[in-house]
């Protein structure tokens, strides 16, 4: 089990709008180095690429799924390349500016990582990156009472799905101890209309679910998936569903002055 570009895809517009409020916050230069960490599909990489003229943009993911559709939106100034997100912290390289949108999220020590990336950027470099953090929505907390159920703790064995967001004041507190100016955090809630239970069972399916049905033999999927729906279903009985998607924007700039 793995990511599903079209799974993941049925939700474009509404997963494209935390991306538009990060790219606002980008400092548009020219000619620079960028590298956008969990690219995905490479589809959003491409519109960041679009906008700093003449840079070299390199998106990495380790996912080859997700890859695979990224390989359409590569020219000269835009590469892909299958790569983990800790990997590239620990290869020297260096950008001016490291973007990620809705990735960060699935590593964890976010008080180590943050200072790892900010060791890859370039003087007067700029770190700029979305990750959602829903986690206290019921959704999130369905899945891991449904892993704690009897049907499936004999799997789970008490494992539930770890939060790796902080709040926003520690991030910010991260990019100040780093060196960090132009500081800027917010939490933003992006309101969702969902058409109805099953829409929300399909959200899931994009992105958390990903992390339970990977613990679990694939024989057991199906049933996961449809007992998850189940109490999706038991708590949304009428359509439309208002899903509130609380995320968190972090930028800031570092140099050596
Ligand atoms: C929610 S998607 C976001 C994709 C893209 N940035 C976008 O906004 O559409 C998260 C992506 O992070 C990637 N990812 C998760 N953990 C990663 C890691 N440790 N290293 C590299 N990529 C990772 C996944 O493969 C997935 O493509």
């Amino acid at each position: 089990m793995g990511w599903n570009p079209e799974t993941y895809n049925k939700f474009r517009e509404e997963r494209q709008a935390p991306f538009t409020d990060l790219l606002k916050l980008i400092n548009r230069r020219e000619n620079i180095s960028v590298i956008d960490l969990g690219c995905g599909t490479g589809e959003l990489t491409s519109i960041l690429a679009d906008a700093l003229p003449g840079s070299r943009v390199l998106g990495i993911d380790n996912s080859a799924e997700m890859l695979s559709k990224a390989a359409a939106f590569s020219n000269y100034d835009l590469q892909f390349e299958q790569e983990g997100i800790t990997e590239i912290t620990e290869s020297g390289k260096k950008f001016d500016l490291i973007f990620s949108n809705a990735a960060l999220q699935w590593l964890d020590d976010h008080e180590k990582l943050i200072p790892d990336l900010i060791r890859m950027l370039n003087d007067g470099g700029q770190l700029a990156a979305q990750v959602p953090a829903n986690h206290n929505h019921f959704t999130h907390f369905a899945l891991n009472e449904l892993a704690a159920s009897d049907s499936y703790n004999q799997i789970f064995k008490g494992w539930t799905r770890k939060v790796n967001v902080l709040d926003i004041d520690a991030y910010a507190q991260i990019l100040f101890e780093n060196g960090g100016r132009n500081i800027i955090v917010f939490e933003k809630i992006y309101p969702h209309m969902l058409k109805d239970a099953d829409a929300v069972f399909e959200w899931m399916s994009g992105t958390a679910l990903i992390r339970f049905l990977d613990r679990l033999p694939e024989s057991m999927h199906e049933n996961f998936k449809e007992d998850y729906k189940k109490i999706i279903r038991g708590n949304y009985t009428t359509g439309p569903v208002f899903y509130p998607f609380r995320r968190i924007i972090f930028s800031a700039v570092f140099s050596k002055l």
